[in-house]
């Protein structure tokens, strides 16, 4: 078994955080992230619903588990009701990610929850720390959805001799083995999103699922493109990754004119309504390539977690060599 402070902070069965993905990860994920010994987590986005936090909460809590939720600060000055109803649900964890965390944490430190931000710069984490979070994720760019420009393993090696606070690694970790490696280089654990694109328990789509399990590593892309086109106010500097479709292979690069053409913006947004994987955007990591079933997401989490143990003895053996002569 292995054991962190994150294992120790929740009392889990494995370091594994199922990422909050605003429309994948809702309450049936969430839940059965934890089932299988992780932590899972619900995602909320900008124009999420207050009630849909409410619903989707009760379904980890009806069963006892843990489970998180995850903000974004950039939206809560704009919506204080998701801040609310996430209090109200009283989870473990809360992560307030992709802006300053500091004026929410001290309201759930006060209802005794976890907090957690995810860090894509050396800035971001001066930051999180003065504010006072818990956990610390060094999220690298080869995440999937919105993300930053660093790689994961430089990112995770300079948070990590920049604080005491337990850090997770986030981006690009799909096997046991790449958890190993980050558990490895001092990480508490992992907080992975793309190796539950294709679990039956999330929100997305059949479609989406099907585009995730036949999509190869090199076929995403960091683009603003869609959220121009969907006129989702995210700031410039989280542009989001997501397989390439027809849509970003016209428009990536060129957003600023797409601000001024109304129809192919449409297009976007249509083809989210109809679940067109050709317009609308799939969000997705690096490691795609590597998933390629679909799985339930306890089944994901427990071969992480084995596969990470098998990885750990391995390595261990390699200091147990014949002598040198
Ligand atoms: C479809 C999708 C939606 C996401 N939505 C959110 C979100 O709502 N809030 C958040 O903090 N992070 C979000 N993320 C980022 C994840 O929290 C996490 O950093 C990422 O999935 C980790 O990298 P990986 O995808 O390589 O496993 C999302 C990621 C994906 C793939």
């Amino acid at each position: 078994m292995i054991s962190t402070a994150l294992t120790r902070r929740f009392a889990l069965a494995t370091p594994v955080v199922g990422a909050p993905m605003a429309g994948v990860a809702g309450g049936a994920l969430a839940r059965a992230v934890s089932l299988g010994g992780g932590l899972g987590m619900i995602g909320v986005g900008a124009a999420t619903p207050a009630s849909f936090v409410v619903e989707q909460c009760a379904v980890p809590r009806s069963d006892g588990l843990p489970f998180g939720v995850g903000l974004m600060a950039w939206a809560l000055p704009d919506r204080p009701d998701l801040l609310d109803a996430t209090l109200r649900a009283t989870p473990d964890l809360v992560s307030i990610s992709f802006g300053d965390p500091a004026p929410w944490v001290p309201h759930l430190h006060d209802a005794g929850i976890t907090v957690a931000t995810q860090v894509n710069t050396v800035a971001d984490l001066h930051r999180a720390l003065a504010a006072g979070v818990d956990l610390v994720v060094a999220q690298g760019s080869e995440a999937g959805g919105h993300t930053g420009q660093r790689a994961t393993l430089p990112l995770l090696q300079e948070v990590l001799a920049l604080t005491d606070r337990p850090v997770l690694a986030a981006g690009g970790i799909a096997t046991g083995a790449g958890m190993a490696a980050a558990l490895a280089a001092g990480a508490a654990g992992v907080w992975v999103g793309t190796p539950l694109l294709a679990c039956p328990e999330g929100l997305n789509s059949p479609a989406a699922r099907e585009r995730v399990r036949a999509a190869a590593g090199e076929e995403t892309v960091l683009t603003r493109a869609f959220d121009v086109a969907e006129g989702i106010p995210w700031p410039e500097r989280w542009p989001g990754r997501a397989l390439v479709n027809d849509f970003s292979r016209a428009w990536h690069g060129r957003e600023a004119e797409l601000v001024h053409d109304a129809g192919a913006r449409q297009r976007v947004v249509d083809g989210r309504r109809s679940g067109d994987p050709a317009t609308a955007p799939v969000y997705a990591g690096e490691s795609v390539g590597l998933v390629t079933a679909e799985r339930p997401a306890a089944e994901v989490v427990r071969e992480l977690d084995a596969g990470a143990e098998r990885a750990l003895r391995a390595v261990a053996e390699l200091l147990d060599g014949p002598p040198t002569p």
